[in-house]
C-alpha cells in the first residue's frame, strides 16, 4: 500500500509540513509505504483553462494538457496511489494558492461526455471507494473557528475526490499555530499520527468491502 502526502504550505519546517510528516509516520508504523510531495519544490503551472484534458481521448487514464511541468508525473503517482493526506494552512479563509493549483490540475484525471446532461466530468480511473483520504488544516485563527475556517478548505481538497469516489477518512483543525503551547501542540502532532494509522486501517477495510 501506499499513502502520498501533500503538502500546500510552502514553508518546509511550519506546523502543516510538521503535523503531515507526523501523519506519514503513523502511515509507515501502519506498514504502509509513502511519498511527501511538498508542492513548492515542483513546478505547477496555473491551469488555462483549455478544457483540452477533460474534453478529449477517454482512452487516457490522465487528460493531454500542453503545459510542460512536473503535473503529469504527479498524477502518473496519484493514481497509482492507495489513499491521500492532504495538509494546507489557511489563507485568506481558503486553501493556499500552491495547493489549489495542483487541485486545478486533478481535472485532467476525469473526461466530461460530449452533450453531458450535468456538465459533471467523470474520472479516468474512478477509485470505487476503495481509496481513502485524510486532511490537515492549520490556521492562526483559535480551534473555535475551525468550521468557517477549515471547513472551505477540506471542501475544496474533497471536490475533486467526490469524483474520483474517494472518501474522507479523516478531517484535523490546528488553530492558533502561532500562539499554541507545546504541548498542545505535541498532542495535535499525536492525533495527526493516529490519523495516519487509520488511513491505512480504513484503505484495508475498504479494499476488503465488496463492491455493490
Ligand atoms: C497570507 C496569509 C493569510 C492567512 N490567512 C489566515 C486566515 O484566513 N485564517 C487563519 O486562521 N489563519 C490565517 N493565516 C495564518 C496561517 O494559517 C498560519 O500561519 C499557518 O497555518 C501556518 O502554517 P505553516 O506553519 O504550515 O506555514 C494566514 C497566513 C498568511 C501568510
Amino acid at each position: 500500500m501506499k499513502i502520498l502526502g501533500f503538502l500546500g504550505s510552502p514553508r518546509l519546517n511550519g506546523n502543516c509540513s510538521k503535523l503531515l510528516r507526523k501523519a506519514l509516520d503513523g502511515v509507515e508504523s501502519a506498514g504502509a509505504e509513502t511519498k511527501l510531495f511538498e508542492l513548492i519544490n515542483y513546478n505547477i503551472m496555473d491551469c488555462r483553462g483549455c478544457s483540452n484534458c477533460f474534453l478529449n481521448n477517454p482512452d487516457l487514464l490522465i487528460g493531454e494538457c500542453s503545459l510542460e511541468d512536473d503535473a503529469a508525473s504527479i498524477l502518473e503517482e496519484y493514481i497509482k496511489a492507495d489513499g491521500y493526506l492532504f495538509a494546507s494552512p489557511v489563507y485568506d479563509g481558503y486553501i493556499t494558492a500552491l495547493m489549489k493549483r495542483f487541485l486545478e490540475r486533478k481535472i485532467a484525471l476525469t473526461y466530461r461526455v460530449p452533450d453531458s446532461d450535468t456538465g459533471l466530468p467523470f474520472s479516468r480511473v474512478p477509485a470505487n471507494f476503495k481509496k481513502k483520504a485524510s486532511m490537515i488544516v492549520t490556521g492562526n485563527c483559535s480551534d473555535e473557528f475551525s468550521e468557517p475556517m477549515g471547513g472551505p478548505c477540506y471542501e475544496a481538497m474533497e471536490a475533486h475526490l467526490m469524483l474520483e469516489q474517494v472518501d474522507t477518512a479523516d478531517r484535523l483543525f490546528v488553530g492558533s499555530v502561532e500562539t499554541i503551547k507545546e504541548e498542545a501542540f505535541l498532542e495535535r502532532m499525536n492525533i495527526a499520527y493516529q490519523m495516519g494509522i487509520r488511513l491505512v486501517k480504513e484503505v484495508e477495510k475498504a479494499r476488503n468491502t465488496k463492491s455493490s
